[in-house]
């Protein structure tokens, strides 16, 4: 376990999952996108995770087709958006992502926020309708497992209530010093993986003194303690670059492994991050 870029995790339904996802937030589409997605396969990865808010599904899609790789054996996740809640359009929107992908199938479809503002007034019922969705997707083979993002306990006993399929994951923004202890909890208790975004603070940890020092220690960079530091908090870190020695690098965390001590005190390392949205009061 945790020894290269494609071992795996199993979700709950017995999907293997590479633990470590390259992530595609805040990656303009086009070239951009196209050539960071080809460099990621080329240096190992093989979890690529979008979202159809993103922008970036149809040059995610031209990389896979042009880096070689046998389409089975890359893992590949995007989002529904929030304006696509509900029964008829979330099965909609998946259509359109696999199109804009040029895919047959996904191996992980996710809701991307519990609620939208556009539902908020009636967001359990237009919430166990969009679950519903996923699960007619899942059941069709459209995707290989079903899961959620930025959900909270909340939101996921909501989900509960009317399920037939548990979600296989939940992904979250994480890094040192911003935990979602509860919402961590709570997903371990029902089998839930938790998947890490902004594993480097969307970039803010760089700096961070606590974070810094170890570097010395270990003779690593701080993006690849805080990578290391989620896999063995047992996160799967999705970490974001368009620069291909970052890429390199991130792909890199595999020669060491932190002390036990380093480990829970980066946990409960102050907030250098920020918070990030409360998915009950953004205002998208
Ligand atoms: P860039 O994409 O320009 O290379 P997160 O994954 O937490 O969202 O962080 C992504 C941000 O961190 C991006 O701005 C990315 O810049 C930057 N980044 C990613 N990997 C590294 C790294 N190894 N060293 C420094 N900055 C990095």
């Amino acid at each position: 376990m945790m020894r290269k870029l494609d071992d795996c995790y199993q979700l709950n339904n017995g999907v293997q999952i590479p633990i470590v996802g390259f992530g595609t937030w805040q990656t303009p589409g086009g070239e951009v996108a196209v050539s960071s997605v080809k460099e990621a396969i080329k240096a190992g990865y093989r979890h690529i995770d979008t979202a159809a808010f993103y922008g970036n599904e149809e040059s995610v899609g031209q990389a896979i087709k042009e880096s070689g790789i046998d389409r089975k054996d890359l893992f590949i996740t995007t989002k529904l958006w929030n304006s696509d809640h509900g029964y008829e359009a979330a099965l909609k929107a998946c259509a359109a992502s696999l199109e804009r992908l040029q895919l047959d199938y996904l191996d992980l479809y996710l809701i991307h926020w519990p609620n939208p503002i556009r539902f908020r007034d009636q967001f359990e019922k237009v919430n166990a309708e969009t679950w519903k969705a996923m699960e007619k997707i899942y059941k069709d083979g459209k995707t290989k497992a079903i899961g959620i993002s930025n959900y909270m306990p909340h939101h996921i006993e909501a989900t509960l209530k009317n399920a037939e399929t548990v979600p296989a994951v939940n992904q979250i923004r994480l890094y040192p010093g911003f935990i979602q202890e509860e919402t961590v909890r709570y997903c371990k208790e029902k089998g839930i993986l938790i998947q890490a975004y902004s594993p480097l603070g969307t970039g803010s940890m760089l700096e961070v003194k606590e974070l810094r020092e170890l570097t010395e220690k270990y003779h690593k960079t701080v993006a690849q303690i805080c990578l290391r530091w989620s896999l063995q908090m047992g996160f799967l870190p999705l970490p974001k670059s368009v620069t291909p020695a970052r890429i390199q690098e991130n792909a890199d965390i595999f020669d060491f492994e932190l002390s036990e001590k380093d480990v829970q005190n980066l946990a409960s390392m102050k907030n250098y991050g920020g918070a990030g949205f409360n998915p009950d009061t953004a205002s998208f």
